[in-house]
């Protein structure tokens, strides 16, 4: 008994000294990413429409980053179009940029986006690599 105490004490404290929380609290890391929606084409379509309603005017209307008030943001739009971007990132990375925004940089949250929608902003920004803008 006292070991199982001792053992579920240090589950406690490593669970505490993992990655600094987010904003909102939600551990990113462990949130379920919807595999289908990622590679389905109308949850694309329906990010890209979304893109275009919020993300050109800094990424771009061709997504790579060159939007037209991409001069002067602390920290340069992210180009959706280079390979090794696309490499270098996982989608629950891009969802919690998403959600939290990226601090440092000139990257906002979208707390008006829905999840869902965020995750077809997601399966957007992650396809234009390979499918274009
Ligand atoms: C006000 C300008 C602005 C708007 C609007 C904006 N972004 Fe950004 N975004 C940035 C900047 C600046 C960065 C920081 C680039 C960096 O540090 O890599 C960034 C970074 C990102 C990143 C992280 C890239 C990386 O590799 O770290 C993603 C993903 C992203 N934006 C997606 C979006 C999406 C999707 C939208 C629309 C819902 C959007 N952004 C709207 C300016 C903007």
């Amino acid at each position: 008994m006292k070991a199982m105490g001792a053992l579920v004490m240090s589950l406690a404290l490593s669970a505490c000294s993992t990655e600094e929380a987010s904003r909102s609290g939600i551990d990113y890391a462990t949130v379920d990413v919807p595999v289908e929606r990622l590679s389905s084409d109308e949850a694309r379509e329906r990010g890209r429409q979304i893109f275009k309603q919020n993300c050109v005017l800094c990424h771009g209307e061709r997504a790579d980053g060159n939007g037209a008030r991409s001069k002067g943001l602390s920290g340069k739009a992210a180009n959706f179009n280079n390979a090794e971007w696309r490499e270098s990132v996982t989608p629950r990375f891009v969802f919690e940029v998403l959600s939290e925004g990226k601090r440092g940089t000139s990257m906002p949250a979208w707390p008006t986006l829905t999840d869902d929608q965020k995750w077809d902003v997601v399966a957007y920004v992650l396809s234009v690599a390979e499918r274009g803008p």
